[in-house]
């Protein structure tokens, strides 16, 4: 497997589609981002889609790895690959939202995201059906950050 940079017509819909329900949602920034992909014989098996924002910060709005292959650390090295080409695109702040609870959670701390505020009622606002993990129902949301620099320094 190996992360790479690629154009966003690379990245397979049904992919996408895992993170995030909406095609119209993915639609909104899928063309303004930077996409990087897990690829393997030229087949995108994660993805991991990034918008600029502004001065120097960037969002991450879309992190997906085909079901067949989760849970076998891809996406972990892809997120680890982007962090790692974020700054050399002037990115020194990574922010992203996600549900309170949850396997997803421990995903993006384990890389050192921090939270920094909580949405009231996102996910009974801005999806037309509930979303259940481990039987209990996503409502908050929470907004996460991630310091590049701080980050690289504490690593060392
Ligand atoms: C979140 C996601 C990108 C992580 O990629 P991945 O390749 O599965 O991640 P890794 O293999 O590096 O595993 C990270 C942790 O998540 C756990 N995990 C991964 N997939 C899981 C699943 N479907 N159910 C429960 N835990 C899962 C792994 O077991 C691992 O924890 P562990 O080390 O304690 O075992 C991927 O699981 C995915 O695409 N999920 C669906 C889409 C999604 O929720 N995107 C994020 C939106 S906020």
């Amino acid at each position: 497997m190996i992360n790479l940079e690629v154009e966003s017509s690379q990245i397979p819909l049904d992919l996408l589609l895992e993170a995030d329900p909406s095609e119209a949602s993915i639609s909104s920034y899928l063309s303004d981002s930077w996409c990087f992909a897990a690829l393997d014989k030229g087949q995108v098996f994660g993805v991991c889609v990034v918008k600029p924002q502004r001065f120097a910060l960037a969002e991450i709005y879309n992190v997906a790895v085909s079901p067949s292959h989760q849970g076998k650390g891809i996406g972990t090295k892809l997120l680890e690959f982007v962090l790692s080409q974020l700054p050399n695109k002037g990115v020194k702040r990574v922010e992203l939202g996600t549900g309170t609870f949850g396997y997803q959670l421990i995903y993006y701390q384990r890389l050192g995201f921090r939270v920094d505020a909580i949405i009231k009622d996102h996910f009974l606002l801005n999806y037309s059906a509930p979303i259940f993990e481990n039987g209990i129902q996503h409502k908050d949301m929470l907004r996460l950050y991630l310091q590049l620099k701080k980050t690289i320094e504490q690593s060392h």
